[in-house]
């Protein structure tokens, strides 16, 4: 398939690069320096080049706590720019894939949240992230809407201030500090961007409908729990202390209990199994 992907050096579009071209599709990745997708008109030349099959867009303002004093930036991004590439992908009949986040549901639901759930977002992200699926599902032809979560990859997150996704950051502290406190009140499914950009391979040629699709490696944690794996095997000799997020104030708020549910797609791997791998 031809494949058109925005956000193709961001930590996940990476991986979906690679993943594509493993799988020998032709894709063509561009980012924010050939093409600014908040600029409608940008859009069209990248689409006559290429006549793409599959459009994925991978980009995203994902600074949570940056978006609470830049709604603006976020909205215009992670919404507006949304419904430029969903109406250029309608325009020449091409699958349009989205990827949106745990962050769009409030977290008080301990059962999870799953594909049917109304969104209900506690953080402008996750407003701005909502607003921006509804450009996805409104699309004639359908478009797929994959929500992830608490994701990692080996390549660095962009819109993140410091680069370093979460395992990264606790090996660094871990090696620095005698003592690294993790919260433990704020679970989530840990999913690897590896294995995220398989499944999406997958959803785009495995005959899938198009809609709403929870893409996240399996199992429940706490960030401390996810610590506490990569301090067994990493072998970290600091001090691993659990605290409660009232401890570790953050500027936007965080959802507890964000756990996505995934009915429709057969099940990723253990999030376990796929954090050994990564740190081996
Ligand atoms: N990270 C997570 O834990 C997580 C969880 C759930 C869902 N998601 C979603 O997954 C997607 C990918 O996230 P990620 O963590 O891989 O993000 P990322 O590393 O920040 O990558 C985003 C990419 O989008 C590019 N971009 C930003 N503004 C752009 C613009 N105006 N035009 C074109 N490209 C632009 C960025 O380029 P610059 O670096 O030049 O800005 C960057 O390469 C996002 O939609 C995010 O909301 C992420």
């Amino acid at each position: 398939m031809r494949i058109l992907l925005f956000g193709s050096r961001g930590m996940l579009g990476s991986d979906l690069q690679k993943e594509f071209e493993d799988s020998g599709h032709e894709v063509m990745g561009v980012d924010r320096e050939e093409v600014d997708i908040t600029h409608g008109p940008n859009i069209a030349d990248v689409f006559h080049t290429i006549e793409p099959e599959v459009v994925i867009n991978a980009t995203g303002y994902t600074d949570v706590d940056g978006a609470e004093t830049n709604r603006e930036a976020a909205f215009v991004l992670n919404s507006e720019a949304v419904k430029y590439l969903a109406e250029a992908a309608a325009a020449v009949s091409a699958k349009f894939v989205h990827i949106s986040t745990e962050m769009v549901f409030d977290g008080d639901n301990k059962s999870g949240y799953n594909e049917t759930t109304e969104p209900h977002a506690v953080n402008v992200y996750g407003e701005s992230k909502a607003a921006g699926e509804k450009h996805v599902l409104v699309y004639e032809s359908g478009g797929y809407l994959v929500r992830t979560s608490w994701l990692y990859g080996k390549f660095s997150q962009r819109g993140k201030p410091r680069g370093l996704n979460f395992i990264e950051t606790m090996i660094k502290l871990a090696n620095e500090k005698p003592e690294v406190k993790v919260v433990n009140d704020q679970f989530g499914k840990l999913t690897s961007t590896k294995d995220l950009a398989q499944a999406i391979t997958q959803l785009i040629s495995g005959g899938y409908v198009p809609g709403i699709y929870h893409l996240v490696n399996e199992g429940v944690a706490s960030w401390y729990d996810v610590a506490k794996e990569i301090w067994q095997r990493c072998g970290l000799k600091a001090t691993l202390q659990p605290i409660s997020s009232s401890e570790y104030p953050s500027i936007a708020k965080r959802p507890k209990y964000s756990v996505l549910v995934n009915t429709k797609f057969p099940p990723l791997r253990p999030w376990q199994q796929a954090l050994a791998d990564y740190l081996s």
